[in-house]
């Protein structure tokens, strides 16, 4: 039986939905501070709550034949994170305290965890490998970095495994179009394009356009949500089949500019969606694209959607139908 923390966030429900599908049994905690109960697959098990509350998760682990555990219960803007770094370190890095305690207690030996690209800061090389240098320049990536190393050294004094998965952008939706992303407020550039499809906004800006790339706009690897949900199962197995702690990077290796994701944004939804240019945005690295051979090679991973085409229709298949998120 699989715990997922986090299992009514954004890339939390759709492995949930991925787990209940395959047969496995899964018990999901989630605070709902920013996941819906909506998102959150039916034959799922679900109990709301923190995991900077100890005796709730002492009380799952009591009550459920756990043996893997996949976290996902993080704050995740970055912006908000240079503007109110304690709220990250809180419930981020004290929140995994607690729950490493509570899973040392309980025997549970396995965990695989979402860490991000956010972890490398400025890069220094293109494509990025796991072995390069982490730099983080905010907070958010401070605190999973250091979520990293926590389960390190309490791997080495506990025995307890794990797999760190670090993604990089995360989009599209899932192919049934019922669950997707659904953040307040929202920052991410193909939700914000959408809503501008779908008339809840004006324009989308295009935060600088003087950059040393192809177009002056940044560029991203764009990996799609249920590509991330299959790392996470295939993370899981690993780990249970004896394989050892390690950090994998995930994305596509394509980079794609901004200008290019509002061009193809255009042509799935056929709106016109007016672009601004506007300043460059605090903290943006010119370009992120990973590596993933790493995890190809030792997960037996492959991203499935990799076309910008498919990531961008998958998610205008859920905005256009949910236009207010689980609202
Ligand atoms: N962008 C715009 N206009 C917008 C929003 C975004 O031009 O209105 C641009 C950004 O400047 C960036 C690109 O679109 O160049 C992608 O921006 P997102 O906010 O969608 O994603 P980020 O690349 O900033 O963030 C992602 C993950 C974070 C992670 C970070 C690592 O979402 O969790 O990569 O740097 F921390």
């Amino acid at each position: 039986m699989i715990l997922v923390l986090g299992g009514a966030g954004y890339i939390g429900s759709h492995t949930v939905k991925m787990l209940c599908e395959s047969g496995e049994e899964v018990v999901v905690a989630d605070s709902l501070a920013t996941g819906f109960k909506q998102a959150v697959h039916p034959k799922a098990k679900f109990y709301k709550g923190d995991l900077r509350d100890r005796e709730f998760l002492d009380n799952i682990f009591k009550n459920e034949k756990i043996d893997a555990v996949i976290h996902f219960a993080a704050y995740s803007l970055v912006g908000e994170s240079v503007t109110n770094p304690l709220k990250y370190y809180n419930n981020n890095l004290c929140g995994t305290e607690i729950l490493l305690e509570s899973m040392v207690n309980a025997g549970v030996k396995n965990i695989v965890f979402s860490s991000t690209a956010a972890t490398y800061g400025e890069p220094e090389r293109i494509p990025i490998m796991e072995t390069d240098k982490t730099e983080p320049t905010n907070p958010y990536g401070e605190t999973k970095l250091s979520m990293e190393k926590m389960f390190k050294w309490t791997g080495n004094a506990n025995g307890l495994k794990f797999v760190s998965l670090r993604y990089f952008n995360a989009c599209g939706a899932d192919e049934s179009g019922k669950i997707g992303e659904a953040h307040n407020p929202e920052t991410h550039l193909i939700p914000l394009i959408l809503q501008v499809a779908n008339g809840k906004r004006d324009h989308i800006s295009i935060f600088g356009t003087d950059y040393p790339t192809k177009d002056g706009t940044c560029i991203r690897d764009y990996i799609h949500v249920t590509d991330l949900s299959k790392a996470h199962i295939l993370a899981v197995k690993y780990l249970k089949d004896g394989g050892k702690s390690d950090i994998f990077n995930l994305g596509n290796g394509i980079g794609f500019s901004v200008r290019e994701v509002i061009e193809m944004a255009r042509k799935v939804t056929g709106h016109t969606i007016p672009a601004v240019e506007a300043p460059r945005r605090a903290g943006d690295p010119a370009q992120l694209i990973a590596s993933s051979e790493k995890a190809k090679k030792i997960l037996g991973w492959k991203p499935e959607h990799d076309s910008l085409e498919e990531i961008i229709a998958s998610a205008w298949k859920w905005h256009k139908n949910h236009p207010d998120g689980y609202k």
